[in-house]
């Protein structure tokens, strides 16, 4: 006798039935059916951690109704999943009015009016729960941190340590962990609370799992409005990983850049790629034309004084210390076909392997 595998579930959500794999959570068969619910502490690159409660469902199975967490729980065939009864709607609403009373005030969100809607506003906004339905909690401090990257703001906080996983799970930099307990606790680097003396690579990843605004990009924070923030899809220029990044612009102007998450690098950035990646657009320092030291200084040149000279003295200086003496070094922001002729030119023009791309450095 063989045992037949199920590789397939029957799930129905809202009424709705559609098949999801067999190890699907529950989650991942509200989404394929096209229902949506918050999911403040889920990020699905590190995983479920089940913390938040917000995506709570009734799910009945076999008769037998109960509440789970979507995020952590299983699907299983012939499941029936309600997102939106009155009962867990009204759950939703007194959670995030909750959450509200921990927070500031919604109106005054630094993501919410630079970026978009934070998860945290846009579920409150949604459910119609209201900041000052609960009494407020005492403000946290704002820690002082001069890194000139990230913005940290914990009175924005909701405790549901996307950054502290993202940071330790996935970028594996081991930066910041939670400190304290309760009301009192806070998102912190090892030691003290400075980025710039902790093991902060700065790749911006807390910034963008972060569902509210405590934390956000520094260098645009305050300078754009949301409603007019453009985003065009695209790919960083700085190496050649060619991680996704979505350009901000606002009339026109370049702003910044947020990672694009759905391209391959499913929202990975480095430093470069986060905040800088867009800056050197507008440098006032761009080589424009060819540049011929001349005394000590540089001067512009046509194009024909610049390649005269180059072969000039890539001449004399094969012929003085062999071609090994000469190095080829290649833009990984060119592209594949300009890279090409790049080593072909080395091997064969100058008669050496001595060819790298700066995608290395
Ligand atoms: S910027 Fe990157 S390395 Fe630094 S704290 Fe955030 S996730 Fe960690
Ligand atoms: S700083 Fe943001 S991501 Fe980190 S625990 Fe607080 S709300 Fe969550
Ligand atoms: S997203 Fe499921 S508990 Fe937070």
């Amino acid at each position: 006798m063989t045992t037949e595998i199920k590789r397939k579930l029957n799930v129905e959500v809202n009424g709705i039935t559609i098949e999801c794999a067999a190890q699907a959570r529950v989650l991942d068969a509200i989404n394929e059916a096209g229902f949506d619910v918050p999911t403040l502490c889920y990020d699905e690159r590190t995983g479920p951690q089940g913390t938040c409660r917000m995506c709570l469902v009734e799910v009945e199975v076999e008769g037998k109704t109960q509440q789970v967490a979507a995020c952590t729980a299983f699907a299983s065939d012939g499941m029936q999943v309600a997102t939106h009864s009155d009962e867990i709607v009204d759950y939703r609403k007194t959670i995030l009015e909750l959450l509200l009373s921990e927070t500031s005030s919604p109106t005054a969100c630094p993501k919410c009016i630079s970026f978009k809607k934070c998860e945290l506003h846009d579920a409150a906004e949604q459910y119609d729960a209201k900041w000052d339905a609960f009494p407020s909690l005492v403000a946290r401090e704002k820690p002082k941190d001069p890194n000139p990257f990230i913005q940290r703001d914990y009175d924005y906080c909701i405790s549901c340590f996307r950054c502290t996983n993202i940071c330790n799970d996935w970028e594996q930099a081991g930066a910041i962990t939670v400190h304290g307990r309760g009301q009192e606790n806070s998102i912190a680097s090892f030691f003290n609370n400075d980025l710039l003396q902790s093991p902060c690579t700065f790749c911006g990843q807390c910034i963008n799992t972060c569902p509210t605004g405590a934390l956000t990009d520094k260098k645009i924070v305050g300078k754009t409005k949301a409603e007019d923030l453009k985003r065009t899809k695209t790919i960083c220029p700085y190496c050649g990983v060619g991680c996704g990044i979505h350009l901000l612009s606002e009339n026109g102007q370049l702003k910044g850049t947020e990672p694009d998450f759905d391209a391959p690098s499913r929202g990975s950035l480095c430093v470069k790629g986060q905040f800088a990646s867009w800056e050197f657009v507008k440098s006032e320092e761009r080589l424009k034309y060819p540049l011929i030291k001349k005394n000590g200084a540089f001067e512009r040149a046509s194009w024909d004084e610049a390649l005269d000279l180059m072969t000039k003295r890539f001449t004399e200086i094969r012929e003085e210390s062999g071609p090994d003496s000469i190095v080829c070094w290649s833009s990984a922001r060119s592209v594949t076909e300009a890279n090409y002729l790049m080593q072909k030119f080395s091997r064969v023009g100058i008669g050496t392997n001595n060819i790298d791309n700066c995608s290395r450095t």
